[in-house]
């Protein structure tokens, strides 16, 4: 399946119903840890269960398959099995506006700290245990560079890298175009991506995508 027309009603059902969900989980109590990240990245399981609850509607774009989003187009990430403090760090950074995608700067702005970890404690808590393989493609040279933060093959052993294996092609490419260009604000990887061509930036992100990958899918949740 790929979607490539824009999805207006998803969207909105999506984001109402975030917003429904946000005001629940407020009311809420907060049970009693002391809700600091270490703890919530963790995974305690009370964090990852609420998190499930939270991120209902994110699945709406992050659960579906070769689901391509517009302006500029790519593919919509995949967020299942990836590092709780890497996802904490990307919310903050769309909320913040040093990740422009207004959809997520939404997501993120609408969210507390609390739910922020809860939903990071989930979202690393799926993905097989087992990455999954791909075709053979073999590292352009210049990946030397990347993999004492990315992990040889991209699967980083630090929880502050994003794994880079498995992640869509397109995604991939933009976000370093988005790097080199200074439109994605991180200090680190702009300095990493201004020295790369297109080409470069190309083979980086085809030899990724390909290789054995924890990230997966969220599933989609049905009424419980
Ligand atoms: C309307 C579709 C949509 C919804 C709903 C949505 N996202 Fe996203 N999300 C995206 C797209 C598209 C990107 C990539 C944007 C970019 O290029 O920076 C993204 C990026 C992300 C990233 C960064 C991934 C990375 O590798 O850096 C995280 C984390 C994330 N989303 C989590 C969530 C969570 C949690 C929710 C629900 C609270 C959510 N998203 C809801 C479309 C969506
Ligand atoms: C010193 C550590 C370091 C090195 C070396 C490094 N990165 Fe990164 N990389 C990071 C960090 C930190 C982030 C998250 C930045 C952010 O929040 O936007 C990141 C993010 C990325 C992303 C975005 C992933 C996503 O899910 O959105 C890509 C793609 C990427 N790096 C590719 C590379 C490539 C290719 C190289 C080698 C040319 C490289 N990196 C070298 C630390 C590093």
């Amino acid at each position: 399946m790929r979607l490539t027309r824009p999805l207006a009603p998803v969207f909105i059902a999506a984001t109402l119903g975030l917003g429904a969900q946000v005001a629940t989980a407020q009311a809420a109590p907060a049970p009693g840890t002391n809700g600091t990240t270490e703890a919530a990245a963790s995974g305690t399981a009370a964090s990852i269960h609420r998190g499930k609850i939270l991120s209902q509607t994110c699945a709406f774009c992050h659960g579906l398959p070769d689901y391509v989003i517009p302006y500029p187009s790519r593919h919509v990430p995949f967020v299942g099995g990836q590092h709780a403090t890497y996802v904490i760090s990307a919310l903050h950074e769309y909320a913040q506006g040093d990740r422009a995608f207004a959809t997520m700067k939404a997501q993120g702005a609408s969210l507390t700290d609390r739910q922020i970890r809860d939903i990071a404690a989930y979202l690393a808590s799926l993905g097989p245990e087992t990455p999954i393989s791909d075709e053979d493609v073999k590292a352009p040279p210049f990946a030397a560079s990347c993999a004492a933060c990315h992990g040889a093959s991209g699967v980083s052993t630090n929880p502050m890298y994003p794994t880079l294996a498995g992640q869509h092609y397109d995604y991939l490419l933009l976000s370093l175009k988005e790097y080199k260009a200074g439109k994605r604000k991180n200090g680190i990887m702009n300095a990493m991506a201004s020295p790369l061509t297109l080409e470069q930036m190309q083979q980086l992100a085809h030899y990724y995508s390909k290789q054995p990958s924890p990230l997966v899918l969220m599933p989609l949740q049905g009424p419980e």
